[in-house]
């Protein structure tokens, strides 16, 4: 009997821990946020039954240099029980939706990269609100209008590629302010 509780005692304890070190999940608001901006895009297959941050399944994929299907998070915060979304990769994921304009509802996000996919619309001025952005792609989309000057104030963005897209109109001059820009492809 005693041996008995000591074996399911230890088992207790086992998940227990398992469960305490795994166990930092999506901040409940982004999970949200992850579903609207997941319908904005088009994106079916996000799997919400698992955290977005568990890596399971929908939210991380083996790569190539073409296409990719990930959903990466820092969850680092307050002690390692809070995740924040910081990369969304969907490179070549037949997305037909339009560009999220609350990108802010992801106030960790630094990268977003959508390439080769069937967006259409602008973007959205809003993004330029979403400051700590570094890195964004968007080449190879149906993607149309005029480059908001409110990307000027993404101070921290190195990397800026909206090639082969229907973009129009001349290019802001605020531009001229990304003091850490290293890499501006806007060909059509
Ligand atoms: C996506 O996640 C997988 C699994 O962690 C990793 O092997 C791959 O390099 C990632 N790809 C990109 C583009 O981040
Ligand atoms: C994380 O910690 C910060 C500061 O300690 C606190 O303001 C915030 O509410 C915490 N977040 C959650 C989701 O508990
Ligand atoms: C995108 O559509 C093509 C053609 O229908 C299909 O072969 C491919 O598997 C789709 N890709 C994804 C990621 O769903
Ligand atoms: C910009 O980058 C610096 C240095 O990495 C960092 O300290 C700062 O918090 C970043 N700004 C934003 C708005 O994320
Ligand atoms: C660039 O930034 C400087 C200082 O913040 C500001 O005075 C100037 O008007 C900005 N230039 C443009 C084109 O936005």
């Amino acid at each position: 009997m005693l041996f008995l509780r000591l074996v399911l005692g230890s088992i207790f304890i086992v998940c227990c821990l398992t469960t305490l070190t795994n166990g930092a999940t999506l901040a409940k608001d982004e999970v949200e946020a992850l579903k609207r901006i997941g319908k904005t895009l088009g994106k079916n297959g996000w799997n919400f039954g698992s955290d977005p941050c568990s890596q399971h399944d929908s939210w991380v994929d083996q790569s190539t240099r073409y296409y990719a299907n990930n959903v990466t998070c820092d969850c680092s915060f307050n002690s390692s029980t809070i995740c924040h979304v910081v990369r969304i990769v969907l490179k070549a994921q037949n997305l037909s939706g339009t560009l999220p304009p609350n990108l802010n509802s992801l106030p960790f996000l630094q990268e977003i990269d959508l390439t080769r996919n069937y967006l259409s619309g602008t973007i959205p001025p809003d993004w330029g609100s979403s400051t700590r952005l570094v890195s964004i792609s968007l080449s190879g989309n149906r993607l149309i209008g005029p480059i908001p000057a409110a990307l000027a104030n993404l101070r921290n963005l190195t990397s800026l590629v909206l090639e082969n897209n229907g973009f129009s109109g001349i290019l802001p001059a605020e531009l001229g302010n990304l003091s850490k820009i290293e890499q501006l492809l806007f060909l059509s």
